[in-house]
């Protein structure tokens, strides 16, 4: 018996890929987002399918990944989206990935390790716009460029910010954000005498205002398949990735029976249960005790009593035909009925992203 494994749909994320290629102009590059492991989806296996599907691009946190990515994909263009130390730039350098540059004494930095390992690093400017994270206050951003432009070691190649809010209804804080950016790029642009590549957009920012589309946009979610199933947007997508786990035991058990620690559930008729292979250790939230549906034989059987470190109980009713070895459905569908990472999102009160970067990154992975 297995614990949980997943399954990614390589025709679905090339589909998804390819409907956002459509979407878009041919002169704006996809940086597809593959941090966290794409997203749980398997790093090296999807930035694969991703490039198959003419992706050039690709975005991570940590330089670990990007070496990773590197290994398996010697042409593309790999941007670590964190902050890379000093001591990392010749090896930045070496491999020609491209990083983030977040303050002047962070490129002076870059730059003098740089110098010193006779390398070049690509730097793309991170302008803090409005997000209150990573980068240089737009406010001081053109004099950080104007400070750091002549750095050598630096090679200069983007500008880029990330959307804090994206609520079409009420864009304002979104159109400040674009606002600044622009400001900030046209005079670096200006100081440089030659563009830069301008990102911005992520997957709301992509859906909503292809405005804001430029030279790259940066999508994660999208692309993985949520966010994006509504056919009045730009474009849409399905998601890729399925985690099952396997029935281990079917019982019979009377009116009246607890389920599980401190038998929160006790069964209000005879009923027949299923005892599944995964549980809180494999990623499935101890939230969804007693609120988690999963799919058994193609029906939804709920969760009952506390979801346990390696153990869940699902109802398959009086009648159910569940059976020792059955897949049972986590996230995913089974016949016609489904279960997404947004309903268990909803649920746990989080984002579909927690729910996805949740699921073991040890449990099996297949691609279809
Ligand atoms: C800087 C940056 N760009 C792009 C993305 C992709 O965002 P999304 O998955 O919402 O498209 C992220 C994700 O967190 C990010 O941090």
């Amino acid at each position: 018996m297995k614990g949980s494994w997943v399954s990614v749909d390589g025709k679905a994320l090339t589909a998804n890929i390819r409907a956002l290629r459509a979407a878009l102009q041919s002169s704006t590059e996809i940086m597809f987002v593959i941090k966290a492991d794409a997203y749980g989806h398997g790093l090296i296996p999807t930035a694969q399918l991703a490039a198959a599907a003419g992706v050039r691009w690709f975005g991570v946190a940590h330089l670990q990944e990007a070496m990773r990515l590197r290994e398996a994909l010697a042409d593309v263009n790999v941007l670590v989206m964190g902050v890379v130390e000093p001591a990392d730039a010749t090896v930045i350098g070496r491999q020609q990935l491209a990083c983030m540059v977040v303050d002047v004494e962070h490129g002076r930095a870059l730059a003098a390790a740089a110098r010193a390992a006779d390398v070049t690093v690509r730097a793309h400017l991170k302008i803090d716009t409005g997000m209150g994270r990573l980068g240089v206050p737009w406010d001081d951003a053109t004099e950080t460029f104007r400070a750091l432009r002549e750095e050598t070691g630096l090679v200069w190649e983007g500008l880029c910010s990330h959307f804090a809010t994206v609520e079409p209804k009420q864009p304002q804080h979104a159109e400040a954000q674009a606002e600044r950016f622009f400001q900030v790029a046209t005079a670096a642009e200006t100081l440089h005498g030659q563009p830069l590549r301008k990102h911005i957009s992520s997957s709301r920012a992509i859906l909503y205002h292809p405005e804001w589309d430029l030279d790259m946009v940066r999508p994660g979610i999208a692309l993985y398949g949520y966010g994006a199933s509504d056919s009045r947007l730009r474009f849409r997508t399905q998601p890729a990735l399925q985690w099952k786990c396997q029935v281990m035991q079917v019982k019979s058990v009377p009116a009246g029976t607890p389920i599980g620690y401190y038998g929160t559930h006790v069964t209000p008729q005879p009923t027949r249960i299923a005892i599944l292979s995964a549980g809180y250790a494999d990623g499935y939230h101890r939230v969804l005790s007693n609120r988690g549906q999963v799919l058994i034989r193609g029906q939804r059987c709920r969760v009952i009593g506390r979801v346990s470190m390696n153990w869940i109980c699902a109802d398959v009713g009086p009648t159910g035909m569940a059976a020792p070895g059955d897949e049972a459905v986590l996230i995913g569908h089974q016949g016609k009925a489904e279960v997404w990472a947004g309903e268990l999102a909803r649920l746990c009160r989080t984002i579909p992203y927690e729910i996805l970067v949740g699921i073991d990154r040890q449990a099996e992975r297949v691609y279809l």
